[in-house]
């Protein structure tokens, strides 16, 4: 599915102008590639060592597996090629970098002029995030921040979509009789829809585990443990949890490995019944009061994608939405309000497009730097 989108955006742009591609399949070796091949219209094996090394760049959207099983035997093979992916199988390794150019072009260049060559997508929620608020770390206000997020189902892949789906379609019809009556019940209605959810086979929720139409599950990625502090693997965390504040750190080029205090990042990490975009309630404490306005201005002025979103019903409802969203390069950013905690205490509200700037976008963007470097 990202392979779709990336390709999709690579076409786009146009960078298939610029470079000679060469297509590789884990499945389909020896198939026709795409229309956008060149010199070489043969799927070549993905295993394949050889034809690998044959590439300046390899670019792959497949998967941690993949880049757990090729990545290392292509380096020791003396390949001094540049990689990219968005798996998280390399992304916290020293000699990785989390890209996500508009954030943090600095630590990408400065990692280039050291030699490196592994160029990783960072996980989608931090990389949406940090797409949209990203100017408040860069401009040194963040004390911390805590978030509070609400993931889609593509996160999980193109068959959590799907699961997702037929399970909404499942509801639907156990209920249907009763829908079109409008003078039956709604408790009765209720009643039908959990004891359908309750009901539903392990082969209805293969990929969850557990229902998510008309549910959420408060947990993504692995499970931790409780270990007795942040720095040791647990405290009762997710791994997606994890990640917010090990990756927003690196992607900023500060914490550990970069001799300077991480700022952190802490919160709760749950799956919804949305498709694709992923979106995040932010709680910042600042290290000094900031106006609201001077906030939108330094945000809104971040990048090109970043829209700020007026924080009123009207707005919201028309442009903070993952429907509003989906399919779109503009990361929104609204709900922004001070909190009665206190004066430093900022809330803010923000979607990104888990497939593009959540997973495809900065790869292709990746390819480009080094393609024009
Ligand atoms: N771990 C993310 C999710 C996906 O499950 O939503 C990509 O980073």
């Amino acid at each position: 599915m990202v392979g779709s989108v990336l390709m999709d955006r690579m076409q786009a742009e146009g960078d298939f102008a610029l470079i000679e591609p060469l297509f590789f399949s884990t499945s389909n070796a020896g198939g026709a590639a795409p229309a956008q091949a060149k010199n070489e219209h043969t799927l070549q094996d993905a295993f394949d060592l050889k034809a690998l090394r044959r590439c300046d760049i390899i670019l792959t959207a497949q998967g941690g597996d993949y880049t757990a099983e090729v990545f290392p035997k292509l380096r020791a093979a003396g390949w001094t090629g540049h990689w990219i992916d968005a798996a998280s199988t390399l992304r916290m390794a020293d000699d990785a970098v989390i890209v996500l150019d508009p954030v943090n072009m600095p630590v990408i260049k400065q990692a280039l002029s050291q030699g490196g060559r592994n160029w990783i997508g960072g996980n989608c929620t931090v990389s949406c995030m940090l797409m949209g608020v990203g100017a408040l770390y860069k401009a040194g206000l963040v004390e911390w921040m805590s978030t509070q997020t609400y993931q889609a189902a593509s996160g999980g892949g193109a068959q959590h979509m799907r699961e997702l789906l037929t399970q909404y379609g499942t509801l639907n019809a156990s209920v249907r009789s009763l829908l079109d009556d409008p003078k039956s019940a709604i408790l009765d209605i209720d009643r039908q829809v959990i004891a359908t959810q309750r009901s539903l086979s392990a082969a209805e929720t293969a990929n969850f585990g557990v229902p998510l139409g008309g549910s959420l599950i408060p947990w993504i990625d692995k499970d931790l443990g409780l270990g007795k502090g942040r720095d040791e693997p647990g405290w009762g965390m997710s791994k997606e949890e994890w990640k917010g504040m090990a990756e927003t750190n690196k992607i900023l080029g500060q914490g550990d490995g970069f001799g300077s205090p991480a700022v952190p990042v802490d919160g709760f990490c749950v799956r919804v019944g949305a498709m694709r975009c992923h979106s995040q309630a932010l709680t910042f404490k600042l290290k000094k009061d900031v106006p609201v306005a001077d906030i939108e201005a330094l945000i809104a002025a971040d990048n090109a994608w970043v829209k700020v979103v007026p924080n009123h019903r009207e707005a919201t409802l028309h442009d903070l939405t993952p429907v509003a969203v989906t399919g779109t390069m503009t990361i929104p950013v609204g709900r922004i309000r001070k909190l009665a905690m206190g004066p430093e205490y900022v809330g803010a509200f923000t979607i990104g497009d888990q497939l593009l700037w959540g997973a495809a976008e900065p790869l292709r963007r990746m390819l480009r730097i080094l393609v024009e470097a």
